[in-house]
């Protein structure tokens, strides 16, 4: 199991500034860009998450069952709890440390592999599958969405060229299905109950309010979404996957 400090290299009695130079060291080496594994980049940053938020090391769970961000999914702001006040705290340091590297990691998917692999947005293991089948970085990764940016920002930070038509909620082109985690949208959007219950947030204006997201993109094609599209071409600067 190991303590967070093991997790980062570190001696229990590290200062905060070696803290931070070793979480940066090894979140780099542990990228899944670099080689790394998404769930060793996710144990080092919940490791960083738990030393910064002063949590008793002896309660870290390496497989995210300790509290911290790993186990606070839901996006609820009801039963608030020491280990919320905790991450609070964290997120508030963060904030403060614009150095600090952290921010929300999102796990992305693309739609055309689960429909091409025969796999459904339901599957309680969608994730695990895509893991395993190790697709190249433009089908699934992992990235880090900054400080008021918004997923799709982040996406086009990375290099990739995710579908949209507005960028402002108007269409539905830049859909994706929220599998964990939750996205918030601040403004009314196309988007019906059903599609909003059903987990679908618009990359353009949604911005992480949780941690850890998953993610599936590219689902503008999916039943109740074909139909709120906008023809790409109205758009000078628009992105079509079709
Ligand atoms: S691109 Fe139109 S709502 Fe996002």
């Amino acid at each position: 199991m190991g303590s967070p400090y093991d997790v980062l290299g570190l001696d229990a009695d590290a200062d905060e500034d070696a803290i931070v130079q070793a979480y940066r060291e090894r979140v780099k080496a542990v990228h899944p860009d670099h080689g790394g594994s998404i769930a060793e980049f996710k144990r080092v940053r919940r490791a960083y998450e738990h030393i910064t938020a002063g949590r008793d090391p002896a309660t870290f769970e390496a497989d995210g069952l300790d509290g911290g961000s790993e186990s606070d999914q839901s996006g609820s702001t009801e039963s608030r709890t020491a280990s919320d006040d905790d991450r609070a705290k964290s997120d508030d340091e963060a904030e403060n440390d614009p150095e600090s590297g952290l921010g929300p990691t999102v796990e992305y998917l693309d739609y055309a592999v689960v429909e091409s692999r025969g796999w459904s947005l339901t599957d309680e293991d969608l994730f695990e599958k895509a893991e395993a089948a190790d697709l190249g970085v433009d089908s699934h990764g992992l990235l880090v969405v900054e400080s008021r940016e918004t997923l799709l920002e982040a996406a086009e930070r990375y290099g990739f060229s995710w579908p949209y038509a507005c960028r402002g909620g108007a269409c539905a082109n830049c859909a994706v299905a929220v599998v964990e985690g939750d996205l918030e949208m601040p403004v009314s959007t196309v988007l019906d109950d059903d599609l909003t219950d059903r987990g679908v947030r618009l990359s353009c204006i949604g911005e992480p309010v949780t941690d850890d997201l998953k993610i599936v993109f590219n689902i503008e094609h999916l039943p109740g979404l074909a139909e709120l599209r906008l023809p790409a071409e109205q758009f000078g600067n628009a992105r079509a996957d079709d």
